[in-house]
């Protein structure tokens, strides 16, 4: 799938933590990650694939994933989110993808993640791209209480097909 014009899609780096941890706060609040949890992801590649959404060189969306070490292991969304002023675009779509992609290319037999229970948005998000409700997790959320619906896709590559294919920007595959 393209690229949102305008956009990169590019690997999270170290240089990029501090605009994300802004935007991790602006996406969720007080169940943010503490910042150093990205750090602590990033040292785990190649198990973790982590990307960002830059607009003019400011990180717009971050999103990751764990990575299996044996093929037909499970791949994991830990994180996806968007800033407010880019949301509806695509971003976060581009990124699922990315995920996927490398879900695919360390021979994930399935990917599974967590959702707040209460956004129905980022459910259909999630099943635009093959993913499927499996359960519910109660008072997942803390300090909100909120609950997490569980999905999981077991066609990483056929979610990367619903989405459009892989990342393309200006005609190169990322
Ligand atoms: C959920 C979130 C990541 C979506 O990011 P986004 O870049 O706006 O998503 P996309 O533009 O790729 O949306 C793809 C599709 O998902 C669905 N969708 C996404 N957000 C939606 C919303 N708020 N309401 C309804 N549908 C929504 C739509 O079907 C959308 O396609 P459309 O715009 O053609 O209708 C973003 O709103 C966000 O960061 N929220 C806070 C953090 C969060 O909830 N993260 C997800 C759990 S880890």
């Amino acid at each position: 799938m393209m690229v949102p014009a305008g956009l990169e899609l590019a690997p999270m780096r170290w240089w990029h933590l501090p605009e994300v941890a802004v935007l991790d706060g602006e996406a969720f609040g007080a169940e943010r990650w503490a910042p150093e949890a990205f750090w602590s992801e990033l040292a785990q590649r190649p198990l973790r694939h982590y990307v960002v959404v830059l607009d003019a060189g400011q990180v717009v969306g971050d999103a990751g994933a764990s990575l299996p070490d044996t093929p037909g292991g499970e791949a994991f969304v830990q994180t996806v989110a968007v800033a407010a002023s880019h949301r509806r675009r695509g971003v976060a779509s581009v990124m699922v993808a990315s995920l996927l992609a490398a879900a695919v290319g360390a021979g994930a037999g399935s990917v599974g993640l967590e959702v707040r229970a209460d956004d129905p948005g980022a459910h259909l998000l999630y099943r635009r791209a093959g993913f499927r409700g499996v359960g519910r997790r109660r008072g997942y959320y803390q300090p909100s209480g909120a609950d997490a619906l569980v999905m999981v896709t077991d066609d990483p590559a056929g979610g990367l097909v619903l989405l459009g294919g892989p990342p393309v920007a200006a005609g190169v595959p990322s």
